[in-house]
């Protein structure tokens, strides 16, 4: 059986840098609040000439040079993204052709935080079943361009990045499982309710923003996480003790801390980079992964386990060797 294993990993996070201060100079909000609700400190915001595309193709290039690969080798490119840079085409086309990429299929996954886990699991499914060699897996987004900055609830929580990955085929895995999930059930408590198709309200200069009912969201992301944790636990005949390395969403850091908690991991196995970077939704994971990886904390040969929740609800999670 073909498997995929990571190859490369590349993130990208813009220059500027808003911290927890710049904020309370902007709202009603409080260094102090922030961090023990959050565990934010400090987020990366995209330059006016900065784009999810943009930020992606940083990524992507960085990827693809850490794998050893060449361009043509490039089979298949998947970017999760909630904030793309046009209607059409996809952010992932946009990409493809800057990196100077022809004829191989690219095309955006949209499941807002767990995209890039969903195009994670669509590019180990390509590869295990041969449509793909050499699988470019993108996260990237611009959150800052939909926040409510004048909405202290929600603006003290996001950040803009991006990060990738090379898949690649090969004997061993590589990835051992992956699972993505939806329920459509919780729409509103977190969403963007305008869009294209619903409209803009013209009185905001077609504006759309993050709204989120942030208690009922919280609860049902720890409950997810549950889920995910049994779902884990029995992949791995109760082995918990084989992941080495824990990599979550980085939404806030309770949520982190009680998905361990419910994993059974101590936060010593835990890679949490959301007090630097806050919720970079689809882009929090590879964005982590980079870090620890650079840092020399995740090593070649160390178990992960990778998961997301998102808007929508969705939520997944894949556990790998790295
Ligand atoms: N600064 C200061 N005070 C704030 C604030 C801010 N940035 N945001 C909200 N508050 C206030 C509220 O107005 C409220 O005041 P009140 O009691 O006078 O009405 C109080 O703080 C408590 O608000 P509440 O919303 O109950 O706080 P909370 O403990 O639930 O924390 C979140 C709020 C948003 C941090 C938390 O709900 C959360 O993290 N939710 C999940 C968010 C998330 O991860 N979403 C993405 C999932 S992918």
């Amino acid at each position: 059986m073909t498997h995929a294993r990571i190859a490369g990993i590349g993130s990208y996070l813009p220059e500027k840098v808003l911290s927890n201060k710049d904020l309370e100079k902007m709202m009603d909000t409080s260094d102090e609040w922030i961090r023990e609700r959050t565990g934010i400190k400090r987020r990366h915001i995209a330059a006016d000439d900065e784009t999810t595309g943009s930020m992606a193709l940083e990524a992507a290039r960085r990827a693809i040079e850490d794998a050893g690969a060449s361009l043509d080798e490039i089979d298949l490119i998947v970017l999760g993204t909630a904030t793309p840079d046009k209607v059409f085409p996809s952010t992932a086309c946009i990409v493809q052709r800057q990196l100077g990429i022809k004829g191989c299929p690219a095309f955006d996954v949209h499941a807002a935080c767990s995209g890039f886990l969903y195009g994670f699991d669509l590019a180990n499914r390509y590869i295990q079943t041969g449509g793909a060699r050499k699988a470019v897996v993108i996260g990237s987004e611009t959150l800052s361009r939909i926040t409510n900055w004048e909405d202290r609830g929600t603006a003290v929580l996001f950040g803009d990045g991006a990060g990738a990955v090379v898949l690649e085929a090969s004997d061993e895995p590589g990835v051992m499982s992956t699972h993505i999930h939806a329920d459509g059930e919780y729409e509103e408590l977190l969403h963007v309710r305008q869009g294209v198709s619903i409209g803009y309200d013209i009185t905001r200069k077609g504006e759309a923003f993050i709204e989120m009912q942030g208690n009922a969201v919280f609860r049902r992301a720890v409950a997810t996480f549950d889920k995910i944790a049994r779902e884990t636990i029995e992949d791995l005949d109760g082995h918990i003790d084989d992941i080495d390395w824990f990599v979550p969403h980085q939404a806030n850091m309770r949520i982190i801390q009680a998905a361990a908690k419910k994993l059974g991991l101590p936060m010593e196995r835990v890679i949490a980079t959301v007090d630097e970077h806050a919720n970079t939704s689809g882009a929090s994971i590879p964005l982590a992964l980079d870090l620890a990886v650079k840092e020399g904390r995740i090593k070649r040969g160390d178990t992960l386990l990778f998961a997301a929740f998102g808007a929508g609800f969705t939520w997944g999670s894949a556990m790998l060797k790295y």
